[in-house]
């Protein structure tokens, strides 16, 4: 459990689905006078201990912000730096994603990386496909607005080949075009670095999500600062339009 005080009960679930937006592995790097990149690698790293805290509280979803669909604009060295890290992640940690069967899932229009990087991932996502308690996605070269055209797209097709009737689409239709098609729209989000933004980060899909912001930076948000988000999330009342009287 995340604390002490916080278990997962009836009134104080513990998250099922939490998204989160790791921000802040430049200043982290610039405040100890160390390229970028070397926040990135700590970032990476960081990773690693979120994953295992999320199985130690029983989280079954875990969506992680790893590249955007604006993060194409950075210098390119950091880019390929940051594709490179990427990749070494995913074949690093292959072997522990099949001992804790824990599924491997992306966001994101993944066919514009590094075709290493689609290999990799493409043997992970098939190599854990199996698993369905835990699942890690990672946002790759994902955007809200992006994913909305693709699943505008997606619809648009089947309308015109007769499978969807235009003048009943409802919101199911849409949320099973988006990339984050299976997946529950995520309880808590989680954005890290002090920025209070959600930066095109699962837009419709956090429409009811708690937010909780820190300004700890992400490498350095370790297992602790995870379980106190966790036990704020579970300090909140979530009304979904409703009153306070109405939930009680
Ligand atoms: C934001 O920090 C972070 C990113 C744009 C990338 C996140 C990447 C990692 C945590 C490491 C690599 C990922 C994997 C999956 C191995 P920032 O660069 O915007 O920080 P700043 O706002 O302080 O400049």
């Amino acid at each position: 459990m995340p604390n002490s005080s916080a278990k997962n009960t009836q009134d104080n679930p513990i998250p099922q689905h939490v998204a989160i937006i790791m921000d802040g592995n430049g200043r982290w790097a610039k405040e100890r006078g160390l390229p970028r990149i070397d926040g990135h690698r700590q970032g990476a790293k960081q990773i690693h201990q979120i994953i295992e805290a999320a199985n130690e509280f029983g989280i079954k979803f875990l969506t992680l912000y790893a590249f955007s669909s604006e993060n194409w604009n950075r210098p390119k060295e950091e880019v390929e730096a940051l594709m490179s890290l990427l990749s070494s992640a995913i074949r690093e940690n292959k072997k522990n994603f099949i001992e804790n069967e824990i599924r491997f899932r992306t966001i994101g229009d993944v066919s514009a990386l590094p075709k290493s990087c689609v290999n990799d991932i493409v043997s992970l996502e098939s190599a854990t496909k199996r698993f369905d308690k835990r699942t890690l996605v990672l946002a790759l070269n994902y955007g809200s607005r992006d994913e909305l055209v693709r699943a505008v797209s997606k619809i648009t097709h089947l309308a015109l080949d007769g499978k969807i009737n235009p003048n009943k689409i409802a919101w199911k239709n849409i949320a099973e075009n988006l990339d984050t098609a299976g997946i529950p729209d995520p309880d808590l989000l989680i954005r890290t670095s002090g920025e209070m933004r959600l930066s095109n980060y699962l837009m419709l899909q956090a429409a009811y999500s708690e937010l909780y912001f820190t300004k700890t930076y992400w490498p350095d948000f370790g297992r602790d600062d995870f379980a106190k988000a966790v036990a704020e999330y579970q300090r909140r009342e979530r009304r979904y339009g409703l009153t306070g009287d109405q939930l009680k």
